[in-house]
């Protein structure tokens, strides 16, 4: 149906491979691939953090907000432009989640200086997203947290493989959660890595990922233990073996894939810049280095967006939106969310093209000509 999809996998023989060892040996829930996994992936950050490979990206956040303790009566900051997990998981725990509202039209992450005045004597965490894999002003939010007494939790679904000032994203905060889903960096299908740096954060997520339980069900396969205690609720937010094979491959192609979509990226802030009808955000990130998740751009306030994905469409050219205003939401409508006019602005004005390590630069090319195209003619 697309031209130019807006992701495509790059699995190859490899992934192939490694899912189809784990088939062969008779061993498919939580074992030695997972402890691979982990292990792999938290030398990866290095800066002690230890890694709880989870189901998805929402099970790494709703278990960061149940291991620090965030219930009713709490407020966590949570960014005004992210994917709503981050307010659904915050929701969840009986907590109020306060948005803090995006930096400025050309750097979207959230405002330290904002997010300090949304600080109340009942908040308790500030919860921030690496929007499209370009970290947040980790300075700031360090210092905040320090200063305030709050917890810091990150929201790297965006960022694997990004990092501030040589700093991998994910570590900086108490708890750091990645997604491994299907259009994420590093890709599973469904998946997600918990990151701690101390061993309490660990145990709890451990506990947390798994009912509560002392022991697993290799360990009883292994004849490590006979049976179980529960020692607090948990849940089941475990991750299979066929999953954590692939993310070992993926982990191995993260460094190379990420480099082909600065590539890639680079090019269109190339063919892009001075076309008439739109801007690029992020083009002055210093102390960082992008994981270039996505490819975002914002349109003119007089250009109707509908419009030009329409256009993009019939073009054979998928695009989407990161992300639509939580205001907007049946679910939120009627919460008393705080203004945040910036990033209202940029929800009504987002388009995201195309971006994927494989995507080849001709297909790049297509996209800005058919972009520019469109846009003259509006
Ligand atoms: C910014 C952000 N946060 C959280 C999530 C949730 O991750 P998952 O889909 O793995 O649950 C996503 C993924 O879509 C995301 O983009």
């Amino acid at each position: 149906m697309w031209k130019v999809q807006l992701f495509e996998l790059n699995f190859d023989e490899r992934e192939r491979q490694a899912v189809t060892a784990v088939l062969e040996s008779g061993w498919i829930t939580m074992g030695e691939r997972i402890q691979e996994f982990e292990q792999r992936f938290g030398d990866s950050l290095g800066h002690g953090a230890k890694a709880i490979a989870v189901a998805n990206g929402t099970a790494a956040l709703h278990m960061a907000v149940l291991a620090l303790g965030i219930g009713p009566g709490d407020e966590v900051i949570v960014p005004a432009l992210t994917f709503i997990a981050d307010l659904n998981v915050v929701r969840l725990t009986g907590a109020t989640p306060v948005l803090a509202d995006c930096t400025s039209l050309t750097d979207w992450n959230m405002d330290p200086e904002d997010a300090r005045r949304r600080i109340t004597d009942r908040t308790k965490a500030i919860m921030i997203v690496h929007y499209a894999g370009y970290s947040c002003n980790m300075d700031a939010f360090t210092e905040l947290c320090r200063d305030r007494s709050l917890f810091l939790i990150e929201d790297a679904a965006h960022a694997v493989g990004a990092s501030y000032r040589g700093q991998p994203c994910g570590t900086f905060g108490d708890v750091g959660c990645f997604s491994f889903f299907t259009n994420k960096n590093l890709s599973v299908g469904e998946g997600g890595m918990y990151v701690s740096r101390s061993e309490d954060l660990e145990q709890k997520g451990r506990y947390l990922r798994s009912h509560g339980m002392t022991t697993l069900t290799l360990d009883r396969h292994e004849g490590r233990a006979i049976t179980y205690d529960v020692v607090q609720s948990g849940l089941n937010y475990r991750m299979d073996e066929m999953r954590a094979a692939l993310g070992i491959v993926q982990l191995e192609k993260l460094a190379e894939s990420n480099d082909k979509r600065r590539q890639l990226t680079q090019m269109y802030i190339e063919l892009l810049s001075g076309i008439k009808g739109l801007t690029l955000p992020f083009l002055n990130h210093p102390n960082s280095i992008p994981s270039y998740h996505i490819l975002p751009i914002l349109l003119d306030a007089d250009v109707d967006r509908i419009s030009v994905i329409n256009r993009l469409k019939e073009a054979g050219i998928q695009s989407s939106i990161h992300y639509p205003a939580f205001q907007d939401f049946t679910a939120f409508r009627l919460s008393s969310l705080s203004a945040t006019p910036i990033s209202n602005e940029i929800s009504k004005r987002e388009l995201t093209l195309p971006l994927f390590p494989t995507m080849g630069f001709e297909k790049v090319r297509y996209v800005c000509n058919c972009l520019k195209d469109i846009l003259n003619k509006l």
